[in-house]
């Protein structure tokens, strides 16, 4: 067993040797340019793209032609928001968004408001759901966007996203919703689910980092949102810069591979989770798991340690890679926003450990986890 063991997979994951073999040869023999439209090189790179398209589609339940490639979710989520803003700026200037958002939304809604955006943020409660009702509150003639995300990346609380779809639809708003962390984790039907744009990111689902995608529905208003980065018209317009073939080549081969193998692999890292969570909480005095038990990713759990220094804590898990909450803000050391924002206090927040699963965890190495965790947290007592 190779230590320190990685139980950070919602950070990152590591390329899928399947997914990298497909890629490699896009570096070299296949390095065409995927706008090149005169020569064999560019065909071909083009129809790489174009089958990576379909495949993520596929995933999600949408139309190929749905699907604008991008550098990841951050700019997926600018895309969504900042490109409605732009288009409805005139006549409706209103989003209702989430406090427990990721930093990528809730800074886009920050710097849109001193453009003259207004932004609710609702609060959740301590299992960090929101609620229809909160949301039907909200609502004025000039909102123009729900954006909430699918599953909580520090907590792993998935919300009510139809329901929320179907109220935004009722009262003639566009939904959004962040979905990096669910793809490949949780079935999504942008259909059934009545989402208008959905944001996604490669690296979290075994694709290489600096790729992701933001659907959108063609038959919306979303389909008209103005571009953010223009240039040479890449992506029908939507988003301009020579296509990074490797990267949606790795993106389209990993959700092909996550369609295939989705329910069998969460059925297991769902097991091996329960395991470490119950283990810990059965070994281990002055515990508490975060999030909602009853409705979350299959892969994580969120647990606060009573009694301990947050900081120490961390620091003296030597032997397993995990994440004091969402890596993305983990540069600054203020207590995590989401845990505060269910309810935890300073101390507690900081002395909370995300652990979180992939598919190169096995029981041997949740069994030392467990075993470890005792032992670190009690000399820390
Ligand atoms: C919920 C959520 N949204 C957005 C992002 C940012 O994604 P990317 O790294 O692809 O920009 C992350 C990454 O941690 C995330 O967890």
């Amino acid at each position: 067993m190779k230590l320190p063991i990685y139980l950070d997979y919602n950070a990152t994951t590591p390329v899928d040797k399947r997914v990298l073999e497909k890629i490699l040869p896009y570096f070299t023999e296949h390095f065409g340019n995927a706008a090149s439209r005169s020569h064999l090189y560019g065909w071909t790179a083009q129809d790489a793209v174009e089958n990576a398209r379909q495949q993520i589609a596929d995933l999600i339940g949408a139309e190929a032609k749905e699907i604008v490639f991008t550098s990841g979710a951050t700019e997926a989520n600018n895309l969504a928001i900042k490109g409605l803003y732009e288009l409805f700026s005139t006549s409706k200037n209103h989003i209702i968004t989430v406090e427990t958002e990721h930093k990528a939304i809730l800074d886009v809604c920050k710097h849109l408001e001193k453009l003259g955006c207004e932004t609710t943020y609702l609060k959740p409660d301590s299992a960090g759901l929101i609620s229809l009702e909160q949301i039907e509150n909200a609502i004025r003639p000039e909102t123009f966007l729900i954006s909430v995300m699918y599953a909580n990346n520090e907590i792993g609380t998935i919300q009510p996203i139809r329901e929320i779809g179907a109220l935004a639809h009722k009262n003639d708003i566009l939904f959004h919703t962040d979905a990096t962390q669910v793809l490949g984790k949780v079935a999504i039907d942008v259909d059934a689910d009545n989402i208008d744009l959905l944001s996604l990111s490669g690296h979290k689902l075994y694709a290489p980092k600096g790729i992701g995608a933001l659907y959108i529905r063609k038959k919306s208003k979303a389909s008209q949102l103005i571009a953010q980065i223009d240039g040479g018209r890449h992506e029908r317009g939507y988003r301009s810069g020579t296509l990074n073939v490797t990267g949606i080549v790795g993106l389209g081969e990993a959700c092909e591979i996550a369609k295939n193998e989705l329910l069998a692999e969460n059925q297991r890292l769902s097991i091996l989770r329960d395991k470490l969570e119950q283990g810990i909480l059965q070994n281990i005095a002055d515990v508490q798991v975060n999030g909602n038990i009853e409705n979350r990713l299959p892969n994580l759990t969120n647990i606060s340690f009573g009694g301990v220094d947050g900081e120490n804590l961390l620091m003296s898990f030597r032997d397993i890679a995990v994440s004091s909450g969402s890596a993305c803000t983990s540069a600054t050391v203020e207590p995590s926003y989401v845990l505060k924002a269910i309810g935890l206090d300073d101390n507690l927040a900081y002395a909370t450990i995300r652990f979180s699963l992939g598919k190169f965890t096995t029981e041997e190495e949740i069994d030392f986890t467990i075993k470890y965790v005792k032992e670190v947290v009690e000399s820390l007592r």
